[in-house]
């Protein structure tokens, strides 16, 4: 599932974290790259355990959990603390795939990355190139969003981020691990869920939204892994 989710930053929250960002330290982006990927990594990023990285961090986090259409498409059980990076003067990231378990620098905490995901800090007027593109089963498609809005994509596909040319891409990217480890299941989870929304909302009295309801967290509770 490839799922754009739009404005989960305010414009102002935008602008506060930007501020913050600007005031960081930025090291070479190869610091969080696995072997194979560190190849094709070309961009700068704030240090993992940077106050900047971890104040807009929580910001982050706190709007995806009042976020709702990310929590019924994502499913999620854990969050990486998101990472943030820039690119600029031609700076790439070549086609890679990302690393399946990841550990959370300094903790014992692991994760596996089910679902990846790009935020937008920069928006699209204000660099030339540096699109997200993802390649899956229905061929590569090229993802550049407004500042604030988010991309959330099967980690399991192969991806690249082409040059900037002009201008600077500032963007935070994370991982997560869904209680739905399988793509497929999950998908079916969200039409589900989003059906019975629409439903719900549309003819509030309907007896039948509430036993599909029960077919949902009936599937819910065979697929999910805590
Ligand atoms: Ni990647």
């Amino acid at each position: 599932m490839l799922l754009s989710i739009p404005n989960v930053l305010t414009s102002q929250q935008v602008l506060e974290a930007r501020k913050i960002l600007s005031e960081s330290a930025w090291v070479d982006g190869r610091v969080t790259a696995g072997h194979q990927s560190s190849k094709a990594k070309d961009n700068m990023q704030v240090p993992e355990d940077h106050p900047a990285a971890r104040q807009v961090g929580d910001m982050i986090l706190a709007a995806l959990g009042k976020n709702p259409l990310f929590l019924s498409a994502a499913l999620p059980l854990k969050v990486f603390p998101p990472l943030f990076n820039r690119y600029a003067g031609g700076q790439s990231f070549g086609t890679h795939v990302d690393n399946a378990i990841r550990q959370v620098t300094g903790t014992p905490h692991r994760l596996r990355t089910d679902l990846s995901a790009t935020l937008f800090f920069t928006g699209p007027e204000e660099y030339d190139g540096g699109e997200l593109c993802i390649e899956d089963t229905y061929g590569v498609k090229s993802v550049k969003l407004p500042a604030g809005h988010m991309i959330l994509y099967p980690s399991t596909s192969l991806h690249h981020v082409t040059p900037v040319t002009r201008g600077d891409r500032i963007c935070s990217f994370f991982w997560m691990q869904s209680m739905i480890r399988d793509d497929g299941q999950r998908s079916i989870l969200f039409d589900l869920d989003s059906a019975i929304q629409r439903i719900s909302h549309d003819h509030p009295q309907n007896a039948y939204s509430v036993q599909l309801t029960g077919v949902y967290h009936n599937l819910l509770r065979q697929w999910a892994e805590m």
